[in-house]
C-alpha cells in the first residue's frame, strides 16, 4: 500500500564543520554536481511526490532558488527555505511551509547526498502501511564497547543495535506535532518522535545512503561513484518556405533577412538534430516520440523549448551533457560569420561546449539541396552511478 502524496524534506543548512570547507557541506561537489543537487535528483523521482522542501544557509538562498528552477517538474510543488540554528530548528522551518493534504513527510540529511530513490519509496510505503514513523536502519558489524575515557566498561550485544539512516518517515500530522510540542534538542526525528511517545519501527537500510560527515567520508563516496559516458546522433532536415513568411530560426538564433524552414515548429534544423543526439545517447527515444504532433502543447514550439525540456528530460534520468558537435549541411546561410555566436549560444544553452560546422553536398540531395537544409549532430552525456 503507497501513499497518495508525499512530501521531501531536504535539509541542507548545516555548516559542514566537521567537513572543513570554505563552502557549506551541501554545496560541496561530489562527481560534477553538488551534495544538494545529488539529493534533489534522487528525491524528484520519489513515488506520489507533491512537495519538495528544502533548508538552506541565508546565503545560499538565491543560489538554491536557481537550482530549483533549472530542476523544477510540474507535479511537485519546491519550496526552499532558510534553515535553523540547529537540525531540529531546520525541519521546524521545513515542516512551517507544508502543504495541506500531504500523508507521509520524509525527513533527509542531504549530506547522505546518494540515498536512493527506492530507499525513500520503501520508507514512505511502510509508513502509509503501518501507520508509525519508519527509519531505515544497517546492521552493526564492529564490536561494541561503553566505554569511560579509554577505559573499557563492558561489551554492549550488538545485535541489539543498528545504525540509523534518513530518509526516515513520519504521518504528516504526527511529525508536526512533535516539531510543536519539543522542548529538547535531538539529532534526528525518530528521537524526537518518541520522546512525543509515538512508535518508530525500522525498514532495510541502504549502504548507498551512507553519511558524508569528514574529508574521508566524501572520498570514499566519491570512490565508490563510477561514471558512464553515452554517445547518440541527431539528424534533421526542413523544406525552404517559398511564401517568405517565415523567419529563419537556426542554432536558437535569428537570421534576419534569410528564408524561413518549413515544419511543425519553427524548423531549427540545428536545434532538433541536437535534442535527437541528446535524447538518442540516453536512450529517451527522440524528438517525435517526445514532443511530436501528438503532443499540440508543442505546436509551433521554438528549438528553445525543446531544448530546455530535453535538458530536463537529461537530468531527471541523471545524465550531464558533456559535449555537442553538430554539423550543419546546405548551401545557404553561410555559417562562417556567426560560427563563434552560435557556438556561444548553444553552449550557454546546453551548459556544456557545443562546436558547430558545416557542409556543402555538391548538390545531390542527400540532406539537402536547394530546396531545404540539414544538420546532423552528435552528443555525449555522462552519468555517475554507485558501484561498478
Ligand atoms: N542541518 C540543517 N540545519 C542545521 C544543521 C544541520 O539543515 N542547522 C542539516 C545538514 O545540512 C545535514 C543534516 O542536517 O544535511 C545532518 O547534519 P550534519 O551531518 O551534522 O551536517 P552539518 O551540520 O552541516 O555538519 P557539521 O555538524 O560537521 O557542521
Ligand atoms: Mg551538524
Amino acid at each position: 500500500m503507497e501513499p497518495r502524496s508525499v512530501a521531501v524534506v531536504l535539509l541542507a543548512a548545516g555548516k559542514g564543520e566537521r567537513l572543513g570547507r570554505s563552502e557549506p557541506k551541501a554545496f560541496v561537489d561530489l562527481a560534477g554536481r553538488s551534495l544538494l543537487e545529488h539529493a534533489i535528483q534522487n528525491s524528484l523521482r520519489v513515488r506520489n511526490l507533491r512537495q519538495l522542501i528544502i533548508t538552506v544557509p541565508q546565503q545560499y538562498l538565491e543560489q538554491t532558488l536557481e537550482l530549483e528552477r533549472k530542476l523544477s517538474k510540474e507535479s511537485v510543488n519546491i519550496r526552499v527555505v532558510v534553515g535553523g540554528s540547529t537540525r531540529q530548528a531546520s525541519v521546524a522551518e521545513a515542516l512551517a511551509v507544508i502543504a495541506g493534504g500531504i500523508d507521509v513527510v520524509l525527513v533527509h540529511d542531504s549530506a547522505r547526498a546518494l540515498a536512493p530513490t527506492e530507499l525513500f519509496d520503501r520508507v514512505a510505503d511502510a509508513v502509509f502501511e503501518n501507520q508509525v514513523g519508519v527509519i531505515p536502519a544497517l546492521k552493526v558489524v564492529d564490536s561494541i564497547k561503553r566505554v569511560r575515557e579509554d577505559a573499557v566498561l563492558e561489551s554492549v550485544d550488538r545485535d541489539t543495535l543498528v545504525r540509523a539512516q534518513t530518509p526516515q518517515g513520519f504521518l504528516t500530522k504526527v511529525l508536526v506535532a512533535a516539531h510543536l510540542s519539543a522542548n529538547s534538542d535531538y539529532t534526528d526525528d525518530a528521537a524526537l518522535l518518541q520522546a512525543y511517545g509515538a512508535t518508530v519501527m525500522t525498514v532495510e537500510g541502504d549502504e548507498q545512503a551512507m553519511k558524508i560527515t569528514t574529508a574521508a567520508d566524501l572520498e570514499i563516496a566519491q570512490s565508490r561513484l563510477h561514471s558512464s559516458t553515452k554517445v547518440g546522433v541527431g539528424v534533421d532536415s526542413h523544406r525552404f518556405d517559398e511564401t517568405g513568411n517565415r523567419e529563419l530560426w537556426l542554432g536558437l538564433t535569428l537570421w534576419e533577412g534569410e528564408a524561413g524552414l518549413l515544419g511543425h515548429s519553427d524548423g531549427d534544423v540545428i536545434a532538433h538534430a541536437i535534442v535527437d543526439a541528446l535524447l538518442g545517447a540516453a536512450g529517451l527515444g527522440d524528438i517525435g516520440s517526445n514532443f511530436g504532433v501528438d503532443k499540440p502543447e508543442f505546436a509551433g514550439a521554438s528549438g528553445s523549448v525543446f531544448l530546455s525540456q530535453t535538458l530536463k528530460l537529461l537530468e531527471e534520468n541523471g545524465y550531464t551533457p558533456l559535449n555537442v558537435s553538430v554539423e550543419l549541411v546546405g548551401d545557404k546561410p553561410k555559417l562562417a560569420p556567426r560560427r563563434q555566436e552560435l557556438e556561444n549560444v548553444l553552449s550557454e544553452a546546453i551548459g556544456a561546449p557545443v562546436s558547430v560546422s558545416a557542409t556543402t553536398t555538391d548538390g545531390l540531395g542527400f540532406l539537402s539541396d536547394e530546396r531545404g537544409i540539414g544538420a546532423v549532430a552528435t552528443a555525449l552525456i555522462r552519468k555517475v552511478g554507485w558501484g561498478r
